[in-house]
């Protein structure tokens, strides 16, 4: 029988991605099959996140439970990849020595070699080296199920934001070579995935060479994906406004592919607290491309993060994020408490601004945002949508359900040979609102 692997994922959708590559490394090398269940699993992965504090705490609590796995089957084993793997590496053990592998962001493809090497040895296996792009080279073809699909197309982050640990347990950005980029996106295009999200912490920063040494920028690379047949959609995360320039603003006019929706980060909307954050550009730098971008594609709509109590961030610098959040009108927000990360420039700042100011400046700025997100929901009532066909709908007889491009669910009926397809629907009814998977569900009834 198959041996089983369990995989559990923290953090971002790099984080993913990196995990599935895991199931299909282990698959090729030892036959592996991915399972959901820890207590049926022969090995045991941990693909951490370290971008906050709370989120590290999760690995140690998680390592608690298999330890008592591991003591009911001691050949149970236990592996840690990830950010946190990266950060720490061995001193992982000091806490939890019953861990048999650790490997970093950069060496998850050597996992076969360290299974191997810790059944033989009988002792715990670290590598969480830097050893450039090399990951890739050892990746099987990527398995896929259903029709959208991750695609990491660089590595690590070079922009040294002064409250982020990516630069540091990821390492410097590196992009990957356009062929590979593109052989990939045709390989899963060829399997029947028609919506793909390139991923990069800097997703836009992307220098790919070409095999003749020159070096394709992201917006150009945009153009390829687009001509690659099957490939109906096209997202892409997470991207830096630093870099978010007019050649990727003209893909908008250009490749109607692309979805309208953008994720780009502004973290603040106070010049004075974006300076200490070394974000390298103003509140009125991003606003100009919001405003070009929004004069590309009208009817784009935008997400961000934002971090909120900054060391030392004044009423007037929250008012600032605010006026901004009214200005760009955001869709969406990913918008979390700064959280001190060791080793980061940011850590080191004193700070006068109590919890509890922070918790209430989040709130404000949380409801905010979600006050936007059901009108822009509301205003799809009457408005066609092309939505990407996922599957037949388990909630009710006779529907198939999808995603339009601003990424809420859209159910209607229809039978399972639309799966897979691009659908126009007209949207009637909005309905149980962050019911599913944290988006709004937009329903459209029968008789439309
Ligand atoms: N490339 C993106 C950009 O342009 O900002 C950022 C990617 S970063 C991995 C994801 C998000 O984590 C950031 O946008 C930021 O909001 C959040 N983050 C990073 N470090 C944080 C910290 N120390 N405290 C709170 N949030 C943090
Ligand atoms: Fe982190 Fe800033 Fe890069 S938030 S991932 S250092 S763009």
């Amino acid at each position: 029988m198959s041996k089983k692997v369990y995989i559990e994922t923290q953090g971002c959708q790099m984080n993913e991605y990196d995990s599935s590559r895991m199931a299909d490394l282990l698959g090729d090398s030892h036959g592996m099959v991915r399972t959901f269940n820890p207590e049926e699993a022969d090995v045991l992965l941990m693909n951490t996140c370290s971008i906050r504090e709370k989120a590290q705490e999760k690995v140690f609590s998680g390592l608690g439970r298999w330890r008592k796995l591991k003591a009911k089957r001691p050949e149970l084993i236990i592996g840690v990849g990830g950010c946190v793997a990266s950060q720490e590496g061995d001193s992982i053990r000091k806490r939890a020595p019953y861990v048999d592998m650790i490997f970093g962001p950069q060496t998850l493809h050597r996992l076969p070699q360290m299974l191997e090497q810790r059944k033989t040895n009988k002792i715990a296996v670290v590598d969480v080296s830097f050893p450039d792009i090399e990951k890739f080279d050892f990746l099987p073809e990527p398995k896929v199920e259903g029709h959208k699909a991750y695609i990491s197309i660089m590595e690590g982050c070079s922009k040294y934001c002064s409250f982020c640990v990516v630069p540091y347990t990821r390492g410097e950005e590196v992009s990957r070579p356009f062929d590979d980029v593109i052989a990939e996106i045709a390989h899963l295009a060829s399997q029947g995935v028609r919506e793909v999200t390139l991923l990069g912490q800097n997703v836009n920063g992307y220098r790919g060479p070409h095999h003749d040494g020159s070096i394709c920028s992201f917006a150009e690379l945009l153009k390829h994906v687009a001509d690659i047949d099957g490939i109906g959609r096209i997202r892409y995360t997470t991207s830096h406004p630093l870099e978010f320039g007019d050649d990727l603003i003209a893909a908008y006019t250009d490749i109607p592919k692309l979805a309208s929706h953008v994720h780009l980060p502004v973290q603040s909307g106070s010049d004075v607290v974006l300076a200490a954050m070394k974000r390298n550009h103003t509140a009125a730098d991003y606003l100009a491309r919001i405003h070009k971008l929004k004069a590309a594609r009208p009817d784009i709509l935008i997400s961000s993060d934002f971090i909120i109590g900054f060391p030392n961030e004044s009423d007037d610098d929250f008012m600032a994020t605010m006026n901004l959040i009214a200005e760009v009108d955001y869709d969406h927000s990913f918008s979390f408490i700064f959280s001190k990360r060791p080793g980061t420039p940011a850590a080191e700042l004193t700070d006068s601004i109590d919890e509890e100011t922070k918790k209430q400046r989040l709130l404000i700025l949380k409801e905010r945002i979600k006050q936007n997100t059901l009108r822009k929901t509301s205003d799809m009532i009457g408005t066609t949508q092309r939505v990407l066909v996922e599957k037949v709908s388990d909630r009710e007889a006779g529907y198939v359900v999808g995603s339009a491009e601003n990424t809420r669910l859209v159910f209607f009926p229809a039978d399972a040979s639309l799966v897979g397809r691009f659908a126009d629907v007209v949207i009637s009814a909005v309905a149980n609102v962050n019911a599913v998977r944290g988006n709004q569900v937009v329903w459209v009834e029968p008789a439309v």
